[in-house]
């Protein structure tokens, strides 16, 4: 009974924590050349910061290609799994179709590389252990 007291105190610390706000790169490639599609994240010099400038931002994303109007590779915040997907898209007058990716990411600082890591939030396993604690304990 104890284990499950300490187990739900746990997980509340970790929700708290997962409440603070995300650091994410947040960089226009139209803007900064560095933050093009592929960069090493120890050579830049670009900075990932703290995501205060979106609303409850809970990933980190990156988008390339042309997406949202914008053509070139975006990274930033967001409050909302936009997942990973990619699609062809043309835009009037265009002959070629473009090929725009978004990705998205939960861990600070992930929105770098080309291909993003999904690490499960700390509260989330807190959250499947204390779960999984109730049933068998
Ligand atoms: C990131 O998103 C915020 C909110 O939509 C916006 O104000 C900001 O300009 C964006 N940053 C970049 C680098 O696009
Ligand atoms: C993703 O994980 C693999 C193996 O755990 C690692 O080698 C790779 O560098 C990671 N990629 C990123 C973008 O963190």
């Amino acid at each position: 009974m104890r284990l499950k007291l300490i187990l739900l105190v746990l997980f509340l610390i970790n929700l708290n924590d997962s409440a603070i706000a995300i650091k994410c790169f947040q960089c226009d490639s139209n803007i900064d050349l560095e933050c093009s599609e592929y960069f090493d994240p120890d050579m830049t010099s670009l900075q990932s910061k703290s995501c205060d400038n979106v609303f409850e931002a809970r990933f980190c994303i990156k988008t390339t290609g042309m997406f949202g109007g914008v053509i070139g590779t975006i990274r930033n915040c967001s409050s909302r799994d936009l997942g990973d997907r990619c699609s062809y898209l043309k835009r009037p007058g265009d002959q070629r179709y473009v090929r725009s990716c978004v990705y998205t990411c939960s861990s600070d600082d992930c929105n770098h590389a080309q291909k993003i890591n999904h690490s499960l939030p700390l509260s989330m396993i807190t959250l499947i252990i204390f779960i999984t604690s109730i049933f068998y304990l």
